[in-house]
């Protein structure tokens, strides 16, 4: 298919979920919500910075050997050039708490933005005109403005006496909470710093993340959200639930981090116990430790219908199960391999969807347990990859309106790449599965078992690059539940 054809079919797929999103009403999501502080770094001022400190060698061999910690200030400088490097994003914890105050005073950011899996999420969906209920752990008035107020409605839980209220997030603040605000700096792909005659470059544009926080990281579960989401948990149909990708393998109240995922799955399985339609996705996560790593896939991914990852997630997801090949050709966007790999995790762990985000192309595998016709589940990714096109192109949160004009601007670019791999894909089915190569070219998906979507991405100048596979998720997801809906509906013809 050529660029023009998935641009139609990106219309047709904005018109389609348009049509149907009042189907439904109101989104459980959680776990992780925080404040981003955005902040543009450029190559020649990294490179001051670190010539002035002389820390050129202290950070070339940590871009040999990446701590993934930060504990000392060139710990965060070696974090930046190592994404930059690399191209990949990476999130590092803040060990000191003095780090963010030097980062304060040196970088300062750009702006503030709601942040988390949970909080971004709750955003894209409060704009979709959507009834959403966040966990929010901390929640002093900053973080409370950071909620949309636009669209829909967003409601957190409170208990008051003995029942649960539930109350508009500016309502609902404790001045005394703490503030999390999780360092994101973003690079784009002119980004070139000098280090001891060595000069890093990006390939392409993204970010480092240097993340201060000591209660999302424990996946902490507000006594009210728990009270609340069960009694409405039966009117809701699917619930968006991250944050496991925070996980620390020690705490110092001697937890550990099976402790805090077993909590979860108790909220979840209590959920379970009064909707058993319910349908349960998980965002994975950038986790740089290979023990966590195999204890969210063992414990939390059994108990969730479908998550999703970007491709450096995918490729240590599978390090961690064992695989060793096909790596590299994931995280350079080989859908072939990219495809494999999400099938394998999809097959260990019964999941009813995988859906796998990258700069250039989305790759969705569904079984027919998860009850959508692939055709619509193809729309409903579309309609999330705009939603993220359209932050991209603006830096803001979008509506449908915003993701419409984004569209109609012309401005946003088919990926090539993505084209060519959805050739290779094709071939691939081809040869081993027998579905006919032309036909999932032309419709994007395949009608056998488990039904593969793929879809490109649309590309332009990014304004944000931080949170567009949590938009393309969350957008994806309410979609995918209105188009379920108008599957089941009666035919009124
Ligand atoms: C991680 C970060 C958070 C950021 C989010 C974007 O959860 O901790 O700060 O907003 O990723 O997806």
């Amino acid at each position: 298919m050529f660029a023009e054809d998935w641009t139609r079919k990106y219309f047709q797929a904005l018109k389609e979920v348009s049509e149907s999103i009042g189907l439904c009403r109101m989104f459980i999501t959680g776990l992780n919500t925080n404040i981003d502080g955005l902040r543009h770094v450029k190559g020649e001022e990294v490179e001051r910075i670190i010539a002035e400190r002389n820390l050129e060698r202290e950070i070339q061999h940590k871009l040999k050997h990446p701590p993934r910690e930060i504990r000392t200030f060139s710990d965060v400088l070696a974090g930046i050039l190592f994404c930059v490097k690399s191209g990949e994003g990476e999130e590092w914890f803040i060990r000191d708490p003095k780090i963010t105050e030097m980062n304060k005073s040196i970088f300062g950011y750009d702006r503030l933005r709601m942040g988390g899996q949970c909080g971004i999420m709750t955003n894209v969906l409060a704009l979709l005109n959507f009834r959403v209920i966040p966990n929010v752990v901390a929640l002093p008035r900053i973080q409370a403005e950071l909620f949309t107020t636009s669209g829909g409605e967003i409601i957190i839980p409170r208990t008051e006496g003995n029942r649960i209220v539930f109350k508009k997030p500016l309502e609902a603040v404790r001045g005394n909470d703490k503030t999390f605000i999780h360092w994101i700096f973003e690079f784009d792909d002119q980004f070139a710093a000098r280090i001891n005659g060595e000069t890093v470059r990006a390939p392409v544009e993204n970010r480092f993340i240097a993340t201060f926080d000591d209660e999302n990281i424990k996946l902490k579960i507000d006594p009210a959200f728990r009270e609340g989401t069960l009694e409405v948990i039966s009117r809701v149909g699917t619930v968006m639930l991250s944050g496991y990708h925070m996980l620390q393998s020690n705490y110092p109240d001697g937890s550990k981090p099976e402790d805090h995922i077993k909590n979860t799955i108790d909220l979840i399985k209590s959920w379970r116990e009064k909707n058993t339609e319910l349908r349960i996705h998980s965002e994975i996560g950038f986790v740089a430790d290979n023990k966590i790593r195999k204890s969210i896939l063992n414990l939390m991914t059994p108990n969730v219908n479908s998550i999703g990852l970007n491709e450096g997630e995918l490729a240590d997801n599978l390090y961690t199960l064992g695989q060793r090949d096909g790596l590299e050709e994931i995280r350079a966007l080989s859908a072939t391999k990219t495809y494999q790999g999400a099938r394998k995790i999809m097959e260990k762990y019964r999941l009813s969807r995988v859906i796998i985000h990258n700069r250039d192309y989305s790759l969705c595998l569904i079984s027919s347990s998860h009850g959508i016709k692939p055709q619509s589940e193809l729309h409903s990714i579309l309609f999330g990859a705009l939603l993220a096109a359209a932050l991209a192109y603006t830096g803001n949160f979008p509506t449908i309106k915003d993701a419409e004009k984004a569209l109609r601007s012309g401005e946003l670019k088919i990926s090539e790449k993505a084209l060519k791999e959805h050739q290779k894909l094709a071939t691939f089915l081809e040869n081993q599965e027998d579905y006919p190569k032309e036909k999932f070219l032309k419709d994007g998906f395949t009608v056998t078992e488990p039904f593969t979507i793929f879809i490109p991405s649309n590309l332009t100048e990014p304004r944000a690059t931080v949170g567009l596979g949590d938009t393309i998720c969350s957008a994806s997801l309410a979609a995918e539940e209105a188009l379920t809906r108008r599957e089941q509906k009666p035919n009124q013809n």
